[in-house]
């Protein structure tokens, strides 16, 4: 054979190898139902059951006690199945959670898990994520948006029956009274949790004409705002209040120590509510300053882990998946204290 005949050869054999390999990688990569299924092409769908993931998780801020523990049990649950963890802190602003849920995006991470500060207004970002065919984990607050393809499954607490839990614990102490008057301190406004428990509160007190809520205020779910805003309720009308009813209870401890301050004792004079069971209740709880907390249990971060990956390896999930909880009464704080983990 001549010289350029063999080269032709050559080439041709070449060509033809290149051309069966391109055939084989395309068809592999369509054959998963890609986007179609919410998953990224190349991405979490390769990782098969048990493989690592690359999971960003944007928390609301570290405004209570209840936040810490939620963040450690969440952090902690990712990084000890093997996975690897981006964590972004909002302070509380909506702001910030729709840029971290950007970068996590623009990183090609595998879920996101994410607790919106607020109901509204997250869409867009949302439909971002949707887009790449990243999966979104909505944990302990929900969303207000009607395309409900936009996350995957909600995990966290019913809200509404923590208001309602509060409200009844009330009635059945104080629903022989002629008058009740009730301040509330309210949780973030626009936030999941402030509305719920307001809506659950108000849906049973509205049988019970003999309680009032005299007032109510946004405490930003912080101890330095619940203990300003008690302190201004105090001021203008201190003699007239019977209870507080605080949608958390870091809220509750500040506003405690206001009304130590103003001169009333917490627990007897002004009875108290929280929301939480954070181990701070407790300890005003045995102190005799509190009353009652319900509980919201923030310790879900293993069940969450497998949430993600039951459907990172294609299991169908149910679109509400709700944590179990109790309510614990001041006769209750000195012998639960020590075993409270959060
Ligand atoms: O979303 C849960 C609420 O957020 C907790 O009750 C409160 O303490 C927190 O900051």
């Amino acid at each position: 054979m001549k010289k350029r005949n063999k080269l032709q050869l050559l080439l041709f054999v070449f060509m033809s190898v290149m051309l069966v390999l391109a055939a084989c990688s395309s068809s592999g990569s369509s054959g998963g139902g890609g986007s179609e299924s919410g998953q990224k092409e190349g991405g979490a769908e390769d990782k098969g059951a048990g493989g690592k993931l690359v999971i960003g998780f944007s928390q609301v801020g570290a405004e209570s006690e209840w936040r810490t523990a939620n963040t450690e049990s969440v952090k902690k649950a990712i990084t000890d199945a093997g996975h690897e963890l981006k964590f972004s802190d909002a302070q509380q602003k909506q702001e910030n959670q729709i840029k971290a849920i950007r970068s996590f995006i623009a990183q090609k991470v595998d879920a996101i898990v994410f607790s919106p500060v607020v109901e509204t207004g997250f869409e867009t970002v949302l439909k971002e994520a949707k887009d790449a065919g990243i999966p979104v984990f909505l944990a302990d607050r929900a969303v207000d948006i009607e395309d409900d393809s936009l996350w995957v499954t909600f995990l966290g607490s019913d809200f509404i029956e923590e208001g309602r839990k509060a409200a009844n614990w009330l009635v059945e102490e104080m629903g022989d009274e002629e008058e009740v008057n009730i301040v509330e301190l309210q949780g973030t406004v626009g936030s999941a949790p402030a509305i719920d428990r307001k809506e659950g509160f108000e849906e049973v007190l509205a049988d019970h004409p003999n309680f009032k809520i005299t007032k109510s205020q946004t405490g930003d779910f912080t101890r330095a705002k619940g203990k300003e805003v008690m302190e201004a309720f105090l001021k203008s009308d201190g003699d007239n209040i019977d209870v507080l009813y605080s949608h958390n209870d870091d809220m509750a401890i500040g506003a405690i120590q206001a009304i130590e301050e103003y001169g009333l004792k917490p627990g007897e004079d002004i009875k108290i509510i929280g929301v939480d069971a954070v181990k701070g209740a407790f300890e005003a709880m045995a102190a005799g300053k509190m009353n009652v907390t319900v509980e919201c249990n923030p310790l879900f971060g293993p069940q969450l882990v497998e949430l993600i990956e039951k459907h990172i390896a294609g299991e169908e999930l149910e679109k509400r998946i709700a944590v179990e909880e109790s309510i614990y009464t001041m006769d209750q704080a000195e012998e639960l204290l020590p075993t409270r983990q959060y």
